[in-house]
């Protein structure tokens, strides 16, 4: 497809306000999960207090679009450099160096953040939004940038969140299901090929690291069709293994999980959020192996025949029967909960329900370049230290569902919704 014939159905000036404005109001929503007193507070150490969110996606959106795309004037200086950019250093000593304690009062930064959605949506609604002359606007870039880049934080944000005392959340629990599981044989996966990554023109954004579209042969091998268990994972830890950080242990010697809004009875049925390093134990714990990214790609997009899907299900669009993401829900299901959502081979929940872990470090496609809307986005991060996840969590936005996008973080980051399965070879 040329990009002729994508940019006028892609440059819906309306489609990407009414997509920043939903955004901005899911973001407020997320805030609102937070008892007010907390918002200067920083539950997860290594990140910034709450009130650096509330100005930051609002600032990025204005700074990456508005300022340094389409070259308009500054709001105000100062609070547009300590909103900017967001911090996961490595370490808290890095942190400390970060750490601030004069971060401004909620009023100015709600002022702040109205300027910059004001100063964002008329810019939607007549700046000239794509200019194949200039890199941040080509093929609307910026426009795009911003988007994606507040619905990740929305993901981001509650992995804060949940870290806070259940008491101090205004979240109404779900509902919990938890049904029985039975052991099912792994599913063989042929050799064969998987593309990874996108070929620029083929959608309408993507971001640098998923750029580069290519083919790569991967051997037989076999492959979990549910994502490893709370109840499989329960038998590694009652034989020694490290316990995953979601779980707590009762004074009684039993297992619970901090859900977002709860502590319930650990759920045997749901798939087991862990660290990368713990789930690499695991799979050597039984004899197998974490999957490799094109492993992941060819058990989610491989068919019998060759040919490629661009969803584990097929070619339609990523709607609730498909699995358990876009947060219709904030907390995991039982696994196998989506028959609609399987892969060709009959592999379930590659997409949704938690991101999966490969064993593959995160790095640069061929030809990678970095984005000119965002140049440390990917490549801040290609230090062997950070390894690729893929598919979906329960809370993240189906806008972010498609084949070549790639996630990634520390072996042992231990606050995401990451699951696994295992792969033998
Ligand atoms: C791609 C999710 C790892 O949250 O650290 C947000 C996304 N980058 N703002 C992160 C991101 C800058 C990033 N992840
Ligand atoms: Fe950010």
């Amino acid at each position: 497809m040329s990009v002729d014939t994508l940019l006028p159905a892609a440059l819906d000036r309306a489609a990407l306000a009414g997509w920043y404005t939903a955004n901005r109001r899911r973001s407020a929503d997320l805030f609102g999960l937070i008892d007010p007193d907390l918002l200067y507070s920083a539950p997860i150490p290594l990140r910034h207090p709450f009130v650096f969110y509330i100005g930051h996606f609002p600032a990025f959106s204005f700074l990456t679009f508005v300022r340094d795309a389409l070259g308009e004037a500054s709001i105000d200086r100062r609070l547009e450099d300590l909103f900017n950019r967001g911090i996961d250093p490595d370490s808290l000593d890095t942190a400390r160096t970060h750490a601030r304690s004069d971060w401004p009062p909620l009023s100015d930064v709600a002022a702040f953040a109205a300027a910059c959605d004001e100063r964002v949506l008329a810019a939607y609604a007549t700046a000239r939004l794509d200019d194949p002359a200039q890199p941040r606007l080509e093929r609307a870039q910026a426009a795009y940038t911003i988007l994606e880049h507040e619905e990740m934080h929305h993901e981001t944000l509650l992995y804060i969140v949940h870290r806070l005392p259940d008491a101090r959340k205004r979240i109404v629990g779900g509902a919990h299901r938890d049904v029985p599981v039975a052991p099912r044989e792994p599913i063989f996966v042929p050799a064969g090929p998987a593309t990874l990554g996108a070929a620029p023109d083929t959608l309408p954004f993507t971001w640098d690291n998923e750029r580069g579209e290519h083919r790569v042969d991967v051997g037989a091998f076999g492959c979990d069709v549910y994502d490893v268990t709370n109840g499989e994972y329960l038998a590694f830890v009652r034989d020694g293994g490290p316990p995953p950080p979601f779980w707590v242990e009762s004074e009684t010697g039993g297992w619970a999980l901090r859900t977002l809004a709860a502590t319930i009875p650990l759920p045997l049925s749901w798939p087991v959020y862990c660290t990368n390093a713990q789930a690499d134990a695991f799979a050597r714990w039984s004899g197998a192996r974490l999957m490799t990214e094109p492993e992941y790609h060819r058990a989610a997009y491989g068919t019998p025949s060759g040919d490629e899907r661009l969803q584990p299900w097929g070619g339609a669009d990523a709607d609730p029967t498909r699995g358990n993401f876009d947060l219709r829900r904030f907390d995991p299901e039982p696994v196998g909960s989506y028959p609609n959502g399987v892969s060709a081979w009959g592999i379930h929940d590659l997409v949704g329900n938690g991101w999966e872990w490969t064993s593959t470090p995160f790095a640069p496609f061929a030809g990678f370049e970095p984005m000119a809307t965002y140049p440390p986005y990917s490549a801040d991060f290609f230090d062997g230290e950070h390894y690729v996840i893929k598919g979906a969590s329960p809370v993240t936005s189906r806008n972010l569902v498609r084949r070549s996008f790639r996630n990634w973080y520390r072996r042992e980051y231990p606050y995401m919704y990451a699951t696994f399965r295992r792969a033998w070879a």
